[in-house]
Formats: C-alpha cells, sequence, structure tokens
C-alpha cells in the first residue's frame, strides 16, 4: 500500500483548523437546535463519516443518528450523475424531526439535491445541511446549504472521510492529491 507522502500535493486543511472549525459549528448548532426535542443527524456514508463523529461531540442538544448509503451510478469515481440508488436507508421514521443532513462535500450537488427530495418527501419537521467543504464553482445544482466548514477551491481532495480509490479516509487532515503522482506511481 502507498503512503500518502508519494502524491499529497498540499495539506489544505490542517487537524487543528478541522478542530477549531468543528467547535465553532457545534457552538452553532447547539443554538440554532437549543429547542428542538426531536433532532436527528443524518450522515451519508461514507465519506461523512469522521466528520459526524467529530461534529456529534461539540453539540450540545441531546440527538439520534442515523446513516444513509447512496450509490449513484451512470457516473466515473470522481463524478456523479445525480441519479442516486438507496444502498442504506434510515432505520426511523423522520416525520415531525428536525433533521440535519452531515455531508462531507458538496461539488455538483447532484448528490445532495437528490438525498434532499427524498428526505423531504417523508416530512420532517426541518432539514438542513451541514457539509464540512463546500466546492462552490462546481455546482450545478442549487442545493440550499446553510452550515458550511470551508469553501475550497476545484481540486480534489482527500482525508478525513473522503477517499482516494477507497483509501486514506483515515488521515486527520485535508489534502491536495497530486493527480500526476498518483496515476504515475
Ligand atoms: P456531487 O453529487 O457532485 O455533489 O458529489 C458529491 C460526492 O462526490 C461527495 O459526497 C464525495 O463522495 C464525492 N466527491 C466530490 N469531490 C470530491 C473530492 O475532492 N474528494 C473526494 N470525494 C469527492
Ligand atoms: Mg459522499
Amino acid at each position: 500500500m502507498r503512503n500518502y507522502r508519494e502524491f499529497l500535493a498540499e495539506v489544505l486543511i490542517s487537524e487543528e483548523q478541522l478542530h477549531k472549525r468543528i467547535v465553532e459549528l457545534g457552538e452553532q448548532l447547539s443554538s440554532d437546535y437549543q429547542s428542538s426535542d426531536r433532532l436527528v443527524l443524518v450522515c451519508i456514508l461514507r465519506g461523512g463519516v469522521v466528520f459526524l463523529t467529530d461534529l456529534m461531540r461539540q453539540i450540545s442538544v441531546p440527538h439520534a443518528i442515523e446513516f444513509m448509503a447512496v450509490e449513484s451510478y451512470g457516473s466515473g469515481a470522481r463524478e456523479t450523475s445525480g441519479h442516486i440508488r438507496i444502498s442504506h436507508d434510515l432505520n426511523t421514521d423522520i416525520r415531525g424531526c428536525d433533521v440535519i443532513l452531515v455531508e462531507d462535500i458538496v461539488d455538483s450537488g447532484r448528490t445532495l439535491a437528490s438525498v434532499l427530495e427524498l428526505l423531504s418527501t417523508r416530512k420532517p419537521r426541518s432539514l438542513q445541511v451541514c457539509t464540512l467543504l463546500d466546492k462552490a464553482t462546481r455546482r450545478e445544482v442549487e442545493v440550499p446549504v446553510k452550515y458550511v466548514g470551508f469553501t475550497i477551491p476545484n481540486k480534489f481532495v482527500f482525508g478525513y472521510g473522503l477517499d482516494l480509490d477507497d483509501l486514506y479516509r483515515n488521515l486527520p487532515f485535508v489534502g491536495v492529491v497530486d493527480e500526476i503522482k498518483y496515476k504515475t506511481g
């Protein structure tokens, strides 16, 4: 297995920066949802899982967590088509709940748009998105993203939940891939 240092172009967001921002997001969410008695964080597998586990520990309002796994098809490994198939659905009914969708990154917005459309049919009391990263310039579909950790440039990133061909999600920082070194290594 290759060491990530062989193809890391730069550390875009350090472990310290991630922690600081997640503490801030946790404070903001704790304040915004302080009167909610049915708060549910819905994590989109697998990329959102590292962010979820850090974020939830910064939220002081009692809440449940749920997971959803979606596969997008008709797309390459680095692009999504927006046609999604739910491969793991929520285990509970979110009707009447305040739902926060926790995502690793919003790119074209297609995945998120499809998930939001589906979840809204289940009549939650409220539905908002909290994403760690936002590649805003790549947006093709307008999606309402209320909480954003970091807006980043259009570069392929990995680590802190985000994968490179299914690996390296465990890295504690967000790094930029040197595509040439990665492909030719
Ligand atoms: P969208 O449907 O185009 O917004 O794609 C969002 C999904 O694409 C994310 O949940 C990620 O799984 C994946 N993705 C987009 N950009 C990156 C990246 O730079 N690194 C890793 N995964 C990415
Ligand atoms: Mg994802």
